[in-house]
């Protein structure tokens, strides 16, 4: 796994340097993916979960390059002060404002996002489901639906509206958008009038809050997709509702972190992983 050093062939080199920041972060899955694909496909890592307040996260960052850090996987509530901390960013971290995969480059921070293209990923190559023509209902319009609307509108999909408790958030993120004619919003109280939609979307952070979303069976178009981007009990409540409601197609956001970390994988190592055998051990309950 190792190249010995020539000069102190004794000395094996020091495995490469990456974390996960967040906060909190102690139950992020991160480390055990990271370390999965690291192991399946040889590669000596060190990677390791740090918890940064949004306070003091630029000087843990900066301590982390100074100690060697190469990457750096980002969650909440970390992903938009990420961006700012940034050099360069890619187009997908540019257009988000939000940044989930630091890489080291020439001294400094190079800000990528991979959430979009995981959700994407997750739904075409895992699940094999269509997105092009569906009729997109997204619900919230904070920083996770944010980084994955644009991705949205690029696999294909024909419109996406946006339905936020505050109605300005939903209003502010479509107007990021600029695309009039395929992204709207509505107001919650109105959802019974909006029709039905092939695909509807949970981006809200009620149920980490205990709380639970209002919807009327109405949405729900034939052979329909239901997609929570949170997993684990905080996806629990609207997937029930989804089965309970006749949605086809339910998913929880599981495989949706493990190909966005896949993509992460990616850019700081060159290889894309198989991301199957990982998924599996996390719905057995690993990890
Ligand atoms: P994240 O980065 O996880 O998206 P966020 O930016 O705080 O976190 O956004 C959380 C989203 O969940 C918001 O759209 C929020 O609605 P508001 O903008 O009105 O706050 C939504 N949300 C949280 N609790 C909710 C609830 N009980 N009902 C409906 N939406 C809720």
């Amino acid at each position: 796994m190792f190249e010995p050093d020539p000069i102190r062939p004794d000395v094996l080199p020091e495995p490469a340097r990456y974390a996960v920041f967040g906060h909190p972060v102690a139950h992020s899955k991160s480390p055990f993916i990271h370390r999965r694909f690291a192991a399946d496909n040889h590669k000596a890592i060190d990677y390791r979960a740090i918890d940064a307040a949004p306070e003091d996260f630029g000087v843990a960052l900066a301590r982390f390059a100074a100690d060697g850090g190469r990457g750096a996987s980002v969650t909440l509530p970390l992903k938009g002060i990420a961006a700012g901390l940034c050099r360069t960013l890619g187009e997908a971290a540019r257009r988000t404002g939000a940044v989930n995969t630091l890489t080291r480059r020439d001294d400094a921070w190079h800000g990528d996002n991979t959430d979009g293209a995981g959700l994407v990923a997750d739904i075409a190559e895992r699940w094999r489901l269509d997105l092009r023509g569906r009729r997109v209902l997204v619900l919230g319009a904070g920083g996770a639906v944010a980084g994955v609307l644009f991705d949205l509108l690029e696999a294909g999909v024909d419109h996406v509206t946006i339905v936020n408790r505050t109605p300005e958030r939903a209003d502010a993120l479509a107007d990021r958008v600029a695309e009039p004619a395929r992204v709207s919003t509505a107001y919650w109280q109105d959802l019974g009038t909006l029709g039905a939609f092939d695909f509807v979307l949970n981006g809200t952070s009620a149920a980490r809050h205990g709380q639970r979303l209002e919807l009327p069976v109405s949405i729900v178009a034939p052979r329909a997709l239901a997609y929570d981007m949170n997993y684990g009990e905080a996806a629990i409540d609207f997937l029930a509702w989804a089965r309970a409601t006749g949605f086809e197609h339910v998913h929880d956001g599981l495989g949706m972190l493990v190909e966005q970390a896949a993509i992460a994988f990616r850019i700081w190592h060159g290889v894309r992983p198989d991301t199957e055998p990982v998924y599996r051990e996390l719905v057995a309950g690993g990890g």
